[in-house]
């Protein structure tokens, strides 16, 4: 008498693709052998198209021959590599065709070990394409739910573990136990947020190029200020810039301030350039820049980081934080990453002397954008 499988009993049981017997339920879902959906053991793997290595000895021993010289081919360049290594001249020369004159040594050094290279390469290629196994298969896991059994164990275990440390019939402990755990994160939360500091509000819109320090409860009044070469803290004429050059500038008096260069120095870098007066295209750099050289914030408009890479020849500034790029021709408009506004622009002209001075103060906050700013 033939038993039913308990398994499938009252399910159509059809074969899968190689991988048990594939049983398709009465609610019309199929499950694969072992119990496992049919989705997983087909998946939709296209049909595997024989190659002629893989039907006939013949196909298989040639492709064996072409991946035989192809490494063969490998090592007799090396060998020849380690020939000229050894007998041509390091200065002897030789006439290429459509070239020229050559270095010998140079040449035949070269095309010995790219061939040898190439030979490994594509006698290895060749070997994959034609004998390797190219089918694609499924390969089952087993379910990652662990037995009914392990789980009643586990769980048995840890309230035995309650038990026997009589937490569940010491309420006092209990409880004190968990407000302990709960008020411990209070210190830990307090030390987090009062390392991140204030937040600098309104106090980005004020630099030192206001007229002065622009602590809290400090509203400078406006003064023209020389921009000054940074470390060198000195003056800048227009005529030390040349096209193409960049220079790091501070307003006059920043360095020599007694307490708070850093966060001062922070707010007001600038970044000076010099572009040709023709490629400028937007009507504000000229008339906010002085001949081509143009003023603009180097704290990046995304989150802070100082701008330090000028492209000459495109006129690009970029923030190495996450590649913000400005474009300087165009009053810094962001054209690639993720910031959001152009870097504020330092009005600029020049003195009596000749010196570059700031014309007035950064119309904007300087900086990310995400603070709240005045
Ligand atoms: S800080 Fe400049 S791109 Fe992020």
């Amino acid at each position: 008498m033939n038993e039913q499988d308990p398994t499938t009993a009252g399910r159509e049981v059809t074969p899968s693709s190689g991988h048990g017997t594939a049983v398709r339920l009465d609610d019309g879902h199929h499950v694969g052998g072992g119990g496992i959906p049919e989705r997983f053991t087909n998946p939709g793997l296209p049909t595997h198209v024989p190659r002629m290595a893989d039907l006939t000895e013949e196909a298989a021993a040639r492709a064996e021959k072409q991946v035989a010289a192809l490494f063969s081919l490998s090592i007799i360049a090396t060998v020849l590599f380690v020939v000229f290594y050894f007998l041509v001249d390091i200065d002897q020369t030789v006439f290429v065709p459509g070239i020229g004159m050559m270095n010998a040594s140079h040449l035949s050094l070269g095309l010995t070990l790219a061939l040898g290279m190439l030979g490994i390469g594509l006698g290895a290629v060749h070997w994959a394409k034609t004998l390797m196994p190219d089918e694609e298969v499924v390969e089952d896991r087993h379910p990652m739910r662990a037995s009914d059994e392990s789980r009643a164990r586990v769980v048995s275990e840890l309230k035995g573990g309650g038990e026997s440390s009589q937490i569940t019939r010491r309420p006092l402990i209990k409880y004190t136990l968990g407000g302990a755990l709960g008020l411990f994160a209070v210190p830990l939360l307090l030390q987090v947020g009062g390392s991140m500091g204030k937040l600098p509000q309104k106090s980005l819109s004020l630099t030192f190029w206001n007229g002065g320090p622009s602590g809290p409860g400090e509203e400078p009044t406006f003064k023209s200020m020389r921009l000054m070469k940074d470390p060198e803290n000195e003056p800048i004429k227009a005529s030390d810039i040349t096209i193409g050059s960049v220079v790091h500038v501070l307003p006059e008096g920043l360095l020599d301030l007694e307490h708070g260069v850093l966060e001062e120095k922070a707010k007001a870098a600038v970044l000076l350039m010099r572009l040709e007066e023709e490629k400028i295209q937007s009507q504000k750099e000229k008339d906010w820049g002085y001949q081509g050289i143009v003023a603009y914030s180097k704290i990046c408009t995304h989150v802070g980081c100082p701008v330090g890479l000028y492209e000459q020849q495109t006129h690009h500034l970029l923030c190495p934080c996450h590649q913000s790029t400005f474009d300087v021709t165009q009053d810094c408009k962001v054209i690639f990453g993720p910031a959001k506004r152009p870097l504020p622009q330092l009005k600029i002209t020049v003195d009596d002397e000749g010196y570059l001075v700031s014309a007035q103060p950064f119309r904007e906050a300087v900086g990310p954008s995400f603070w709240e700013r005045g």
